[in-house]
């Protein structure tokens, strides 16, 4: 009964697809590809080595519309859509020469991100693809500078060209940016960029995302005033700047605001920044000072725990990595967060002098390297903890004082299904407990190197499957 159901039902669909079929052809109603855009295509295609094949269906007598990573119109014909995104495993490798697209004329979406392109720059005949909408040249080893004539793309919604800098993506930020109104995605971290901001970028009404960080070189004043950007829910800023009060005005007033990271601004003695961060810290999912001179006293005051109710924080990611912060900070911050997921405190001077108990149950990634802990910050029997931590997959204790291997009886007994423990640069003496590699039997990286560990490596490392990474 059923089986003949199933096979109508086949039946059925391929007498639709027939028909479907019959239709477009007879009607003409799907559009192959246009010759002049399928020899483009080769053309870009010759700079290309493509070890993995990704652009193995790119062959010169096939119709380009069914290639893979091309999408188009199915009224004209036109290429629409280039999508060569790369996996980790699956990239491009070569110089190809972006100039030989422009026979693209309706492209809208050009995603190159990921790949290897070893330093070629990005063309000046890009201001040429003027029915662009959406640029991703992210991580794809671009050089030079930043064309002045993406300033063209008039339709463009989302720019990112993030993340070139083994090569460095460098230059100064294009004043003709400002020009493109219609941009909602602009990021530009992670490159050699130098130089101000340009003021004109304050035009950038629909902007929502703004990425300046990573190792930038900009200086200068921030040009934006009370007002601008409006529309703003992550800024990401990075760089040498002369911070004024108009600045800390202009990020309070920032009502959409969900993600910040001021990475090595140093706030730590200005009060306007920290009651305007304070004022958004209900509203953030994510913050990240790192670097940015904050003492005790500072964290104390953004993180007020009598001003709102902690256990409803939104925040699930914080970074306070290089500052001066101790272990009252970590108290304090255990108590305040249930649903913080990230925790970076590396580079601070956390001295756990009593025995903690950390609660922080939805903790997911703890770094707590470059601390000065001591074995004394590890409470020696605890059961009431294993359920608390058990969402815990990467615990970073690299470089801290940590001496007897007590410690791997208490990440035994603390955490349930460790992913990645670093227990690299300490003072770890004496054998590795047998009992240690058995429990830890979801482990995918493990490094112990830089300690003073003595005996056997415990053959049970072999046995644990997930073990991609092992450092002794
Ligand atoms: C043509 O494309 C539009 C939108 O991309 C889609 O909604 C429509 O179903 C397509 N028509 C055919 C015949 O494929
Ligand atoms: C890139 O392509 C454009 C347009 O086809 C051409 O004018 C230019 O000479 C090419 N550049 C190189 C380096 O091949
Ligand atoms: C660009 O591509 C990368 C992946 O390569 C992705 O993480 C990023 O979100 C993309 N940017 C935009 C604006 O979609
Ligand atoms: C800007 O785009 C127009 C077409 O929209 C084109 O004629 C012009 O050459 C482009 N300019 C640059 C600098 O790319
Ligand atoms: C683009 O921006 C530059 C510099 O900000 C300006 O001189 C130019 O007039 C603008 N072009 C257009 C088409 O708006
Ligand atoms: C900015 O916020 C302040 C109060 O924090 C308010 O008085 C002011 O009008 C706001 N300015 C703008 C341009 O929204
Ligand atoms: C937090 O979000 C609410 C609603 O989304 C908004 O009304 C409020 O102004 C925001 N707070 C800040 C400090 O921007
Ligand atoms: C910290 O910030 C200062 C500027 O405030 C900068 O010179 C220094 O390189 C930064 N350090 C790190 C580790 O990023
Ligand atoms: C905080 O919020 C939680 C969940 O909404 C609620 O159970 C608790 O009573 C609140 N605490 C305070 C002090 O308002
Ligand atoms: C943590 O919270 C408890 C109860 O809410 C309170 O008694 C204790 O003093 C807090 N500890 C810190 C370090 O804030
Ligand atoms: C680990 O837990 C066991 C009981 O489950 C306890 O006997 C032992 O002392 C604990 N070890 C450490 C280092 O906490
Ligand atoms: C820990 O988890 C076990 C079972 O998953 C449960 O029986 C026990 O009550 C939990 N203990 C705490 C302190 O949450």
């Amino acid at each position: 009964m059923m089986r003949n159901y199933v096979v109508k039902c086949v039946y059925a669909l391929v007498m639709l697809m027939l028909l479907y079929d019959d239709a477009a052809s007879i009607h003409g109603e799907v559009k192959k590809c246009l010759h002049k855009e399928r020899h483009a295509l080769l053309t870009f295609k010759h700079g290309i080595h493509d070890d993995v094949g990704m652009l193995s269906t790119w062959n010169d007598d096939d119709d380009c519309c069914k290639w893979q990573g091309i999408t188009c119109s199915n009224q004209t014909g036109h290429v629409f859509h280039l999508n060569f995104r790369a996996s980790d495993s699956q990239y491009l490798i070569g110089q190809p020469n972006i100039s030989t697209l422009i026979d693209l004329q309706e492209l809208e979406h050009l995603d190159l991100s990921g790949n290897y392109f070893l330093g070629n720059s990005i063309s000046e005949h890009i201001g040429l693809f003027s029915k662009l909408r959406y640029l991703n040249l992210s991580d794809a080893g671009f050089g030079g500078n930043i064309p002045y004539q993406l300033g063209n793309l008039s339709q463009l919604q989302y720019l990112d060209l993030s993340h070139n800098f083994f090569y460095g993506l460098g230059g100064a930020i294009p004043p003709q940016l400002g020009n493109l109104t219609h941009l909602r995605y602009m990021d530009l971290s992670y490159n050699d960029l130098g130089g101000e901001i340009p003021s004109q970028l304050k035009h950038l009404g629909q902007l929502q995302y703004l990425g300046l960080s990573g190792e930038t070189e900009l200086s200068g004043a921030i040009p934006f005033e009370s007002g601008d950007l409006p529309l703003l829910h992550t800024l990401k800023l990075r760089g040498d700047f002369v911070l004024k009060t108009k600045d800390a005005e202009w990020v309070s007033n920032l009502s959409f605001l969900n993600t910040l990271d001021l990475t090595s601004l140093s706030l730590g003695n200005s009060h306007q920044w920290l009651r305007m961060i304070r004022k958004h810290i209900p509203n953030l999912s994510e913050l990240r000072l790192s670097n940015c001179s904050l003492f005790d006293n500072d964290v104390q005051f953004l993180f007020d725990i009598h001003s709102y109710n902690s256990t409803t924080s939104s925040l699930t990611i914080l970074d306070l990595s290089d500052n001066m912060l101790t272990s009252s900070t970590f108290q304090l911050l255990s108590n305040f967060s249930s649903n913080l997921r990230e925790f970076y405190l590396s580079n601070n001077n956390i001295v756990l002098l009593h025995p903690h108990y950390p609660s922080f149950p939805s903790l997911v990634i703890l770094d707590l390297s470059s601390c000065s802990l001591t074995e004394t910050s590890f409470p020696m029997s605890s059961t009431s903890m294993v359920n608390s931590s058990s969402s815990l997959l990467v615990l970073d204790l690299n470089s801290n004082l940590l001496t007897s291997s007590n410690i791997f009886n208490w990440i035994f007994n603390f955490t349930a299904n460790l992913h990645n423990l670093d227990l690299g640069g300490n003072l770890l003496e004496g054998p590795i407990p047998i009992g240690f590699a058995e429990a830890m039997n979801s482990l995918e990286d493990l490094d112990l190197s830089n300690n003073k560990l003595q005996g056997d490596i415990p053959a049970f490392f072999g046995n644990i499957c997930t073990l991609q990474t092992l450092v002794i």
